[in-house]
């Protein structure tokens, strides 16, 4: 009888600790290890998918740009074409993953999997989970249960939605975190994934990327104690089209800010109210004291501030209205951010 073939995955490497090398002097080189040489340290991955590489980037991501996502979504959008392919893995610097995962989820609606996984250590250190996350992240990528599902991220053992997880933790292997709803998915094991909670179809968005070779400029600005209003005025005056408030609490700005935040709606930059709050959402605020501002800020939601600047980004491909823009927030972000622990 004839052996089912194994499932088809593309991986594209973009870089990474998964993908460094430690150095004389303690710390490690991110991004510098072909994925062919990550891949012998996992030889079991033969048995779960027959795997297509390609190079997107070599880089740390905290050198992440819109030049390589917008060259990653491309290639996305080649794999997701191929009909020989099942799946995709791309292989990522954590710093920067839940940002690129979530332009991914904002920029395609896959029917195949799509699912991003790191390291927190270097290949070459004791306990490094690189070999575990990308066998995790291929189980995920060749199984029936990740279609459809938006993009996913993969790390230590979790599945989690693009949309919700964060990274919460500088060094931990747990560092990844879906705050509200918790994550989707735990692996175990070497079966086929054995729990995994269903949740309502993705968002279907209006964002399109088909021509575009840049994205708008938005600049997040962080809310403190004593804030003024000047790194405001200076991302106005270098062009940003989009702002993020990352503010205190649920978002409040202090108000030797506001005017700043006033005169740049005015002169059209759209302007997202996001809170520094790793958990909880950002309403539409009834407060008095922002009545002159409330009207013109589109609530974040749930996203915090890097992924409200990523959808603040992608919205303002297609628009610079408001309101059109608070729609967008409003679809995406609906049933995160509330309730408890995650
Ligand atoms: C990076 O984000 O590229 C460096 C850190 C990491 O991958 O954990």
């Amino acid at each position: 009888m004839p052996q089912r073939q194994l499932p088809m995955i593309a991986l594209l490497a973009t870089g990474g600790t998964i993908a460094g090398i430690s150095t004389s002097g303690g710390g490690y080189l991110p991004g510098v290890r072909p994925a062919e040489e990550l891949l012998d340290a996992a030889p079991e991955i033969a048995s779960l998918a027959r795997l297509r590489v390609r190079k997107i980037a070599a880089i740390g991501s905290e050198h992440m740009t819109d030049a390589i996502w917008l060259r990653l979504a491309a290639a996305v959008n080649a794999e997701l074409a191929d009909r020989s392919i099942s799946g995709i893995v791309i292989l990522h610097g954590t710093d920067t993953m839940e940002e690129t995962a979530c332009f991914l989820d904002l920029a395609f609606l896959p029917g195949k999997p799509v699912v991003l996984t790191g390291a927190m250590l270097p290949p070459d250190r004791p306990g490094a989970d690189g070999p575990a996350n990308i066998r995790s992240a291929i189980r995920v990528a060749a199984g029936a249960r990740a279609q459809r599902r938006g993009v996913l991220v993969v790390m230590n053992g979790l599945v989690h939605r693009a949309r919700d997880v964060i990274k919460a933790d500088t060094a931990g292997l747990n560092a990844f975190h879906s705050p509200f709803p918790a994550s989707i998915g735990r692996l175990a094991g070497k079966g086929p994934v054995p729990s995994w909670v269903d949740f309502p179809r993705p968002f279907r968005n209006g964002l399109r990327l088909a021509g575009i070779s840049s994205l708008p400029r938005v600049e997040i600005v962080y809310g403190h104690a004593g804030e003024r209003r000047d790194l405001i005025d200076a991302a106005v005056r270098a062009g940003a089209a989009g702002l993020v408030h990352a503010g205190v609490g649920a978002g409040m700005i202090h108000r030797d800010a506001r005017p700043a935040l006033s005169e740049a709606i005015a002169a059209g930059v759209v302007v997202v109210r996001a809170s520094r709050v790793w958990r909880g959402a950002v309403a539409e605020s009834a407060a008095d004291e922002d009545r002159d501002l409330a009207s013109g800020l589109v609530p974040a939601g749930g996203l915090n501030p890097q992924k409200a600047r990523v959808l603040l980004q992608l919205g303002l491909i297609g628009t610079k209205k408001p309101h059109r823009i608070r729609d967008f927030f409003r679809a995406y972000t609906a049933g995160i951010g509330h309730g408890g622990a995650g």
